[in-house]
């Protein structure tokens, strides 16, 4: 059977707001995240220390998460690249974050101006730090159903590229679908692949980007595979800066309006979640892509 709840990662004022051509003021991506921890989003990715030359959207992840509750009941990551975003999100208080790898050598090179084996030797000393220091840190891995340069992704390269994540300590891998070219099948495949070597469900995450409209039919394939943690943005913002091709996450509208029809718990609150995306495109002057915000939205 399908779990009896699961937990949404609410990634929008991040995966959405870096790939937002205008830059958002402060003060709406601050009222963001608080309307979505309002909503009962149990924990919502704020911003990124990364370069600001790399992603100028969130060059005020500092400034931010100072308007942010950081000690409150829900947790507020922060992704994390190397030591020096580390020693800006220690500086500002943070106390969960998330390194994100790369499946493949092109988008290693392209995203984090590394390598497939060179990158570990980023994070191995930004999460041992990380957890020396207190915080709790999920390890993301991209590209890993197709890669724009590259083609397919071998569910095997991805759990190498996982597994060594694990291996430094990441409490939890999201495994993304940077490009949203996966498919419910391709989903399976992956999931057993590391069910096989050893990393059970409850370590791993699904991270759907909806460009070919398959985002909420790979989650019920991994729902049914007993995956209990989905990432998802707030209306369907997203998609990567590094990857042309990459559009929106799966809507967090779409994922609970499932999830409501399947009588699986969420603890979210869809009317006030609706709202905010509602809020949240009008700010950008645009409509929202998920479906269910419109069809909701309206009345
Ligand atoms: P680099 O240029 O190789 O950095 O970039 P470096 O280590 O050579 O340092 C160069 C200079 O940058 C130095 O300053 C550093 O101090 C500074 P200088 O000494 O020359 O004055 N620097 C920094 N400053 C502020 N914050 C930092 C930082 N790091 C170095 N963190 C780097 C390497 C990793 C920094 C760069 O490639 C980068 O920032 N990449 C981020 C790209 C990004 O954010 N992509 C989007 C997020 S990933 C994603 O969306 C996928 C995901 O959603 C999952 C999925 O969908 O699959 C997570
Ligand atoms: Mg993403």
């Amino acid at each position: 059977g399908l779990p009896e709840r699961v937990t949404i990662y609410e990634v929008g004022p991040r995966d959405g707001l870096q790939n937002e051509s205008a830059i958002v003021p402060l003060d709406v991506k601050a009222e963001f995240v608080s309307r979505l921890v309002a909503a009962g989003l149990p924990i919502v990715e704020a911003t990124s220390f990364v370069h600001p030359r790399w992603v100028p959207q969130l060059a005020d992840a500092a400034e931010l998460v100072t308007r942010l509750d950081l000690d409150g009941p829900t947790p507020l990551p922060v992704l994390v690249p190397n030591e020096r975003g580390l020693d800006r999100a220690i500086d500002a208080g943070c106390r969960h974050m998330a390194v994100f790898a790369s499946a493949t050598e092109t988008f290693a090179a392209k995203n984090l101006n590394s390598g497939l084996e060179s990158q570990f030797a980023m994070f191995e000393p930004t999460i041992g730090r990380a957890i020396d220091a207190g915080m709790e840190v999920r390890g993301y891995v991209s590209m890993c159903f197709g890669d724009p340069w590259e083609g397919s992704v071998a569910p095997e390269q991805v759990v190498r590229v996982g597994t060594r994540l694990l291996d430094l300590g990441v409490s939890q891998l999201s495994l993304g679908d940077t490009i949203g070219v996966g498919t419910a099948g391709h989903v399976g495949a992956l999931v057993d692949a590391f069910t096989a070597s050893g990393v059970g469900v409850e370590r791993l995450a699904m991270h759907f980007h909806d460009t070919y409209g398959q985002a909420l039919a790979n989650a019920h394939a991994a729902l049914r595979r007993g995956i209990t943690t989905f990432d998802a943005s707030a209306g369907g913002l997203g998609g990567c800066p590094y990857a042309k091709s990459a559009t929106g996450n799966l809507a967090t509208e779409d994922l609970v309006w499932m999830l409501e029809g399947l009588g699986i718990e969420h603890g979210v609150d869809l009317d006030a979640l609706v709202s905010t995306s509602v809020w949240m495109a009008a700010q950008l002057g645009r409509t929202s892509p998920s479906a269910v915000v419109r069809a909701l939205g309206q009345s």
